[in-house]
């Protein structure tokens, strides 16, 4: 069989790494790729917008299966296209993406069929949101309507920060169209989880829960980024609060989007907030997560291209869903100045020691020139390590990050800290 894989960051090389590994796939093609995904796979420089290409290469190259990666072409209807054209693909329709590609779509969905999430109120009047401000007691979470590339919520502490959010993201429109609605919503506290879910439409299966690091420095400090890291399983999430999470949250989401006629069979990837008050959703995301995917595929035992295929068929009930119950640790090692402005091109040295020591390492922003590895973005490696225990995931995790460098390179270097240190976490959500 021959699998494209659309995407070219990290997620999309732990995915290409799951999918060559088995035994009934021949080819893994990439568009765009890597040079990490290049050493396994044949990338394609093709852009993830241009599905027109991208079907011409599937039709070309007889691809029996085309997987997703980012959730631009999932909103911009690329399985509309390939399913239109009956051309396989693992992914969710663009109404299915409106759960990630519209906070206000998500908000009223989560209303309609009464799944746990913050209070909220949406806006397409700024003056309007800007009252709702004045009228509310602080903290305030303003979110984008639309896609921001992960940089559209914004968490104000006073009503001052609440309104100057509204005014960059409505009136002077920092992420363009994706401000013309925002969303006002309740601030939640507690631990974060992820739990990624695959569903065919009728069946569905559950990734081990894992736990990604937003912040970019070490304690949760400094800005926001992609993720500098994550981890699988979360071991705080019991059998009695994962059951509640099903059935409050999961299973209700999946009805749903049955409910809605939503088309296709992919991942949806529930970002989860743990308050005191249960489980509630923070947000949906309609593909899978990056980094938490090169945490969890190395636990999957069964065969992912078994996984995604049987649930393009909607057939996931046949498939052995099988996790390993060891533990993985993913330390993303990024660019000096992000998820600011950052320098390309330095030239990567230690990528194989690492792999030598035991780690797998997937490549985020990566390019080959003059057959050398070179960064090519601001999230550059995610150093990968599976053992049977979190606390020697880590370790095995870091002995990799410290044999690989290049100029102005840096990793947080507590990943996995609220499990490992509970005490800390404890203080930090009290
Ligand atoms: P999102 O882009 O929706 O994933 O939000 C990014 C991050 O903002 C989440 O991972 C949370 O850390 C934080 N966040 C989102 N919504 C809330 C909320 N209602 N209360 C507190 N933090 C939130
Ligand atoms: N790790 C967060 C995301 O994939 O959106």
């Amino acid at each position: 069989m021959k699998v494209l894989i659309v995407g070219g960051g990290g997620r999309e090389h732990a995915l290409a790494w799951s999918l060559a590994r088995s035994p009934l796939v021949e080819t893994v093609y990439a568009a765009p790729g890597n040079a990490g995904i290049s050493r396994i796979g044949r990338c394609v420089p093709l852009g993830t917008g241009d599905h027109a290409a991208l079907l011409d290469l599937a039709r070309r190259e007889k691809i029996d299966l085309t997987v997703v990666g980012p959730e631009e072409p999932l909103v911009r209807g690329i399985v509309d296209l390939f399913r239109r054209e009956k051309q396989r693909i693992f992914g969710f329709d663009s109404k299915g993406a409106l759960l990630e590609g519209s906070k206000v779509w998500a908000k009223e969905f989560m209303s309609r069929y009464r799944i746990p999430t913050g209070r909220y109120s949406a806006f397409d009047d700024h003056c309007a949101a800007q009252s709702a401000v004045g009228a509310g007691t602080p903290p305030f979470v303003i979110k984008a309507d639309g896609l921001a590339a992960g940089k559209g919520v914004v968490i104000c502490r006073t009503a001052g920060e609440a309104r100057e959010a509204i005014e960059a993201i409505m009136r002077e429109r920092r992420f363009g169209v994706a401000g013309e609605r925002v969303v006002v919503e309740e601030f939640l506290e507690g631990p974060e989880l992820s739990m990624l879910v695959v569903f065919d439409g009728r069946d569905y299966r559950l990734f081990p829960p894992s736990q990604d690091h937003k912040r970019a420095h070490d304690g949760d400090t400094g800005p926001n980024t992609g993720g500098m890291g994550a981890y699988a399983p979360v071991e705080a999430l019991d059998r009695r609060l994962e059951e509640k999470i099903r059935i409050e949250i999961i299973e209700p989401t999946l009805s749903g989007m049955q409910a809605e006629k939503i088309a296709g069979a992919g991942v949806i990837y529930f970002g989860l907030m743990l308050t005191p008050q249960g489980p509630k959703v923070l947000e949906y995301n309609c593909r899978f997560g990056d980094p938490e995917t090169q945490a969890i595929l190395p636990l999957l035992r069964t065969d992912l291209f078994e996984v995604l295929y049987e649930a393009t068929n909607a057939n996931l009930e046949s498939v052995d869903f099988e996790t390993s119950d060891e533990s993985c640790a993913c330390v993303v090692i990024a660019s000096g100045g992000y998820p600011g402005e950052y320098v390309k091109g330095r030239e990567i040295a230690g990528i194989e020691e690492a792999e030598r020591a035991g780690c797998l390492v997937f490549h985020a922003g990566t390019a080959l020139r003059d057959g050398r590895t070179v960064t090519a973005g601001g999230r550059v490696l995610g150093v990968t390590a599976v053992a049977p225990t979190l606390r020697e995931a880590v370790e095995a995790a870091y002995g990799g990050v410290d044999r690989i460098s290049f100029d102005g390179c840096f990793a947080r270097r507590d990943i996995g800290w609220r499990a490992l240190e509970p005490g800390r976490a404890a203080q930090r959500e009290g």
